[in-house]
């Protein structure tokens, strides 16, 4: 038996491609309810559920993400139902006595879930329930490949990341070096290493860095566990990161805090690396230097300002990129509702670059705000606008 917190926890971990659900058999004179139904819609941006809750004459509706599903279904069956069925990837029969304790009665393989026409699992490259080994020691997964409850967001992100990369993978050679800036605990790195080298053979190396000692031990135990030999991990400021084998093709830093995605483009420019994938964190460099007498409706307003700050520092990011040689991207990352750090600068090299009027136009634009941020110094610095 197990109450809701739990219950929760645990149908959160085996919800896969819930097609539907139906929750039924009320306990009497609990709930004004006889049943409630949910059905899956594609979204705007995402999967969601719609719950109808029936009486006998009238039928209302609540909209729910795919996230809170599991805690939708349990709150709803605390209404006061014993039963609930759920059909998907997994179908799941799910009991509630009257002390409102719960048991996971059973759980079978069911369809692979077409969700109005739309097979959602088959642009995804990392699968929920596929078991990979790196997946499960970075802790993603548990043993069965099962995506971890509070994994769920990273799962997304980076599946998106890959997603994102498998349009412009071509760029990259065989036997390259990726290097990813600031890697954190290297859910991305590592998926990124499987990507390559285990969908694509493409036999690339990669490394990362970050400043966390004990961060960068971990992973390299991990990958050593793995046995992945073309993935290293160092402790070390981007700042000064170098280009020994010659051999980088691509950067990739996601979330490298402030400036450190500055040095990341930058080192990915003078290397001359084909790709380069960037999702900006905190950006606090303009924010600070931003002359608010240049635009006072919208930068006397503190929210305003941060995210117009924001803003201007990736635009004057990608034209930087664009005058260096790259075609550039900016697209949406991920839905805002999961972080609001959520802009992608994705560059793909095509040796175009300088263009008088546009960087005129730049300069225009950092004068008019009194803005220097720190790819434009590095970049002119080198001589690379
Ligand atoms: C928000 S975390 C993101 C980690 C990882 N990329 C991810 O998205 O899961 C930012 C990471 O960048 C690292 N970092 C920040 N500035 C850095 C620098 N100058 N050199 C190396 N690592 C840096 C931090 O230590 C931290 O682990």
């Amino acid at each position: 038996m197990l109450n809701s917190v739990q219950i929760t926890e645990k149908l959160t971990a085996v919800l896969i491609n819930t097609r539907s659900a139906v929750i039924s058999n009320k306990i009497n004179g609990d709930t004004p309810y006889i049943k409630v139904t949910a059905e899956a819609f594609e979204g705007k941006e995402e999967l969601s559920y719609k719950f109808s809750f029936y009486t006998e004459n009238k039928v209302t509706h609540k909209i729910i993400s795919e996230d809170e599903l599991a805690k939708e279904l349990i709150r709803t069956m605390e209404l006061g139902f014993k039963q609930c069925n759920i059909f998907g990837e997994n179908n799941i029969t799910l009991l509630m006595n009257k002390k409102h304790n719960f048991t996971l009665l059973k759980i079978k393989k069911g369809t692979v879930s077409d969700i109005k026409g739309h097979n959602r699992e088959k642009n995804h490259i990392l699968k929920n329930g596929e078991y990979v080994s790196w997946a499960y020691h970075v802790g993603l997964t548990d043993k069965d490949g099962i995506v971890l409850s509070h994994m769920q967001k990273k799962f997304r992100q980076i599946n998106k990341f890959l997603e994102m990369l498998a349009d412009i993978e071509s760029n990259v050679p065989e036997n390259s070096v990726i290097i990813d800036m600031g890697c954190g605990k290297s859910y991305l790195t590592f998926a990124v290493y499987h990507y390559f080298n285990t969908v694509k053979n493409k036999n690339v190396f990669i490394r990362g860095y970050d400043l966390k000692e004990q961060v960068v031990e971990n992973c390299n135990k991990i990958a050593e566990n793995c046995g992945f030999d073309r993935l290293k991990f160092y402790c070390d400021n981007i700042e000064n990161v170098n280009n020994e084998s010659g051999n980088i093709s691509m950067i990739i830093s996601l979330h490298a805090c402030d400036t450190a995605t500055d040095y990341a483009i930058y080192h990915g420019i003078r290397w001359g690396c084909k790709v380069m994938m960037n999702v900006p964190c905190c950006q606090h460099e303009i924010f600070k230097q931003i002359d608010k007498k240049a635009f006072p409706l919208m930068l006397g307003h503190g929210i305003l300002k941060e995210r117009f700050s924001a803003l201007l520092t990736d635009s004057i990011r990608a034209r930087i990129i664009e005058l260096c040689g790259y075609k550039t991207d900016v697209v949406e990352f991920i839905d805002t509702e999961h972080t609001p750090k959520n802009i992608m600068l994705r560059s793909v090299k095509n040796d175009k670059g300088q263009n008088a009027e546009k960087l005129r136009e730049l300069e225009e634009i950092l004068a008019k705000y009194s803005v220097t941020p720190t790819l434009y110094t590095l970049a002119k610095k080198g001589g690379y606008i």
